[in-house]
C-alpha cells in the first residue's frame, strides 16, 4: 500500500521537482493533497505554481489548497532573487486550469488528519512551517495522529544560506519551526548539510533534458534558471537541489545518513535568528526530537530522480 503524504510547499523550482518526483512514484507514495504556503514568493504565486506542476504531471485530480499568506509573527521574507518574480521562472508552463480548493489549507490539514486513521499520513514540508504550526496551534491533537513530518529545512555543519546562521525555510518563520519541532510527532530533517551534497551539475541536467519528455524539459529549464544565482554564490560546478531530498528519503531512505538528536530553533537572537541548533554529539540531555540527516548519496539520488522523471508525460 502506498504511503499517504500531504506536501506543504512554496514552489519554487526545487519544490516543483520534489512534487514531480512524488507524483512519478505512485507505487510508494499516494499524494492526497498539496498545500501552498508563503515563502519563496507570495502565497498567490505559490498556489498557482503548485497547480501548474500538478497539471504538468498529468495529475489534475490532486487537490491544491492555499494556506497561510505570512509567517506567524514576522513580515514575510521572500527569495525572488533565486526563484524569479513568479517563483517558478524558467519553463514556459501554461496557466493552470484546475481550481484552487475553497477550503483553507490549515483547515484541510486538520480535517484530514483528524478523520484519517492515526499514523496513516506523512507530512512533507518543503517551505516555511507556518501552515503546520498553525494547524498544531488550532488543533493540538493532530500531533499524535501524524505518521511523520519529513522536512527540508535547517542546517548545522553547513550553517546558513539566507543569513550566515540560518537556512531559508526556518528563517522565514522561526516561531513556526519551533512549534513544529516541539510537537512530539516523529520528525526527519533534510538540512543544507545534505542538500549541499546533492548538486545539479551540467551532466546531470543534460541527462534530465535528454529524457525528452515534457517533464524533463521543464525541470531542465527550471533548474537552469534557479541555479544561476547559486552557482555564482557558491562557486561550485552544480547548484544544491534541496526539496526533492524529502521525497527521495521516503522512496530510498538508505541514500541518507544522520542521527536522532535534539534540534532547537533560535527565536530570540537577532544575529542567529532561525538557526537550527542540532545536538549532533548529544552533549545535552535534551529530548531527541528529530532525525537530523548529515549526508546524502548524490549519484544514488540523481539515478532515482532520472528513473522517476522518465515516467512522466
Ligand atoms: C529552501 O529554500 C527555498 O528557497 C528552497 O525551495 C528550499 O525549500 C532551501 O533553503
Ligand atoms: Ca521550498
Amino acid at each position: 500500500m502506498p504511503r499517504k503524504i500531504i506536501i506543504d510547499t512554496d514552489p519554487g523550482q526545487d519544490d516543483a521537482v520534489a512534487i514531480l518526483l512524488a507524483l512519478a512514484s505512485p507505487e510508494e507514495l499516494d499524494v492526497i493533497g498539496i498545500v501552498a504556503v508563503a515563502g519563496n514568493v507570495g502565497l498567490h504565486h505559490n498556489a498557482n505554481n503548485a497547480r501548474k506542476i500538478v497539471e504538468l504531471a498529468g495529475r489534475r485530480n490532486i487537490p491544491v489548497y492555499a494556506g497561510c499568506a505570512r509567517p506567524m509573527r514576522r513580515a514575510l521574507v521572500t527569495a525572488e532573487h533565486v526563484h524569479g518574480d513568479t517563483g517558478l521562472n524558467g519553463p514556459d508552463l501554461p496557466e493552470p486550469t484546475i481550481p484552487l480548493q475553497p477550503q483553507h489549507g490549515v483547515d484541510y490539514l486538520i480535517e484530514t488528519l483528524m478523520n484519517a486513521e492515526a499514523g496513516s499520513i506523512t507530512l512533507c514540508t518543503l517551505g516555511p512551517l507556518t501552515n503546520i504550526a498553525m494547524a498544531l496551534v488550532k488543533e493540538p491533537r493532530i500531533a499524535e495522529r501524524i505518521a511523520e513530518i519529513v522536512m527540508m529545512g535547517g542546517a548545522y555543519f553547513e550553517v546558513g544560506n539566507i543569513t550566515p546562521a540560518a537556512e531559508f525555510n526556518i528563517f522565514v518563520d522561526p516561531e513556526a519551526a519551533d512549534v513544529v519541532l516541539r510537537c512530539g510527532a516523529p520528525i526527519t530533517m533534510l538540512p543544507l548539510d545534505v542538500t549541499h551534497q546533492i548538486q545539479s551539475t551540467p551532466e546531470r541536467l543534460r541527462a534530465i533534458l535528454e529524457l525528452g519528455n515534457e517533464a524533463g524539459k521543464a525541470v531542465h529549464a527550471m533548474l537552469t534558471f534557479s541555479e544561476s544565482f547559486d552557482l555564482q554564490k557558491y562557486g561550485w560546478s552544480g547548484a544544491p537541489l534541496h526539496d526533492p531530498t524529502v521525497i527521495a528519503y521516503l522512496l530510498k531512505p538508505e541514500l541518507f545518513e544522520g542521527r536522532h538528536c535534539n534540534v532547537t530553533i533560535e527565536t530570540a537572537s537577532e544575529l542567529t535568528m532561525g538557526m537550527s541548533v542540532a545536538d549532533y554529539w548529544h552533549v545535552t540531555g535534551k529530548v531527541r526530537n528529530a532525525t537530523f540527516m548529515r549526508n546524502g548519496d548524490a549519484d544514488g539520488f540523481f539515478a532515482l530522480l532520472l528513473e522517476r522523471l522518465a515516467r512522466l508525460p
